[in-house]
């Protein structure tokens, strides 16, 4: 549903009170209800007609769109601050209703090769098989110019990447986009819209494996398509025939989770700040892939389009893959599981999860080594944290 807040809010207030039902002076609840109903009645067989010929908005079944679904929709639509937005039963629903909104046989898109392996594999795996083809650049852009073609239609980004969390320059990126006619689509997961808001930097859409900091607790798989208002309807199509929709008791789980968002991601970004210095000076790790760091190579980026660095980040041990695996298998208090953004501080290994299934060409360029492990900073004291990781790499 549109996204109608009109006086501009921090992220915190926002992410408390945006889209939610009016209560002042009203006696109201101040939770908000789930509406579990997968039908909802019609007033009259003439509503049923207004409704069929698209001019009434009346809810007709959750799987089009439901009163608890909108609450989170309006939510998002405000923390990034984009026209519309509407959510899908997982992050990779999101990222699947948005391309095949905007693409069709014969069309192609230009992606940054650095992503999440579940969009990297749909757009290696899938895409293909229905005639879509994809162009593969890095995250410098470096010869995007030279990708173009009369048949690309969209342009993909993922900043920062998973898992080594490199940056696109968005600016540039949209920019390039615009002039070029296409649609712009960026993955704003690992940075949340707390501290990245891709719309104000000219994004048309934006996607979010929700599953991750907007939910923040780890018990959800949920997404988001947020952006323009017209590229939205088209992802909502796709949503509803492909059938990616949300389930309303998820809905409530990510407006609960929602509400901390802001609290939680400054809090998580101090703790990775501590455990990245840490983990730097370290003798057994060859590598920390930061942004806050400044010998991150896209650290004067990220200080120029992100509010915070974030609570991700990937190392490389210096004994490979058996003292990755080592390291893994002995902390105690991060937990060894994929996902991440939530309040429990993670470990995994890219090359056993999100990055199973590539060739060494493809993990070299997603910089994913033996050695890389992906952490996921939590909300625990950090001096816990520390204190397990100097036990684990001891
Ligand atoms: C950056 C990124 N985008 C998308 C996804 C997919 O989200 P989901 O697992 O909610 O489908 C993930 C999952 O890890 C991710 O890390």
């Amino acid at each position: 549903m549109k996204n109608n807040q009109k006086t501009p809010r921090g992220p915190q207030t926002t992410a408390i009170h945006a889209g939610e039902p009016e209560r002042f002076r009203k006696s109201a609840p101040v939770g908000i209800d789930i509406c579990r109903t997968s039908s909802f009645t019609f007033a009259s067989t003439q509503e049923m007609k207004r409704w069929a010929e698209g001019k009434s908005k009346a809810w007709i079944y959750t799987r089009y769109g439901n009163p608890t679904l909108d609450v989170a929709e309006k939510k998002i639509a405000a923390l990034e601050g984009a026209e519309d937005c509407v959510v899908t039963a997982s992050g990779m629903a999101a990222i699947s209703s948005a391309l095949l909104g905007v693409l069709k046989a014969g069309d192609e898109v230009i992606s940054t090769a650095q992503l999440y392996g579940g969009t990297f594999r749909l757009m290696r795996d899938i895409l293909p098989r229905f005639g879509i083809g994809v162009r593969q650049v890095g995250t410098d852009l470096a010869g995007l110019e030279k990708q173009l073609t009369p048949q690309v239609r969209a342009l993909y980004v993922e900043s920062p990447t998973n898992p080594t969390l490199r940056l696109v320059d968005l600016r540039k990126a949209a920019d390039f986009a615009r002039k070029h006619k296409l649609v712009s689509i960026i993955d704003n997961t690992f940075a949340s819209p707390v501290l990245q808001q891709p719309v104000k930097m000219g994004f048309d859409l934006v996607v979010h494996s929700a599953t991750k900091y907007l939910n923040g607790h780890t018990d959800l798989i949920a997404g988001a398509v947020a952006g323009k208002a017209s590229l939205v309807h088209k992802a909502r199509n796709m949503v509803i025939c492909l059938g990616g929709s949300m389930d309303p008791e998820a809905a409530y789980m990510l407006i609960r989770g929602m509400k901390t968002l802001g609290v939680r991601v400054e809090r998580q970004c101090a703790n990775a700040m501590a455990v990245a210095k840490f983990l730097e000076k370290h003798p057994k790790v060859a590598r920390v892939h930061y942004p806050g760091l400044a010998a991150h190579p896209d650290h004067k980026l990220a200080k120029s389009q992100m509010s915070g660095f974030g609570s991700m980040m990937a190392i490389d041990l210096k004994g490979g893959l058996p003292a990755a695996r080592r390291f893994c298998d002995r902390v105690r208090l991060f937990l060894l599981a994929a996902s991440l953004g939530g309040v429990e501080s993670l470990v995994v290994l890219p090359l056993f999860t999100s990055h199973y299934n590539m060739s060494k060409e493809e993990l070299s360029r997603s910089g994913v080594g033996p050695g890389t492990v992906r952490v996921s900073v939590g909300l625990e004291d950090v001096a816990d944290l520390i204190a397990d990781l100097r036990q684990a790499l001891a």
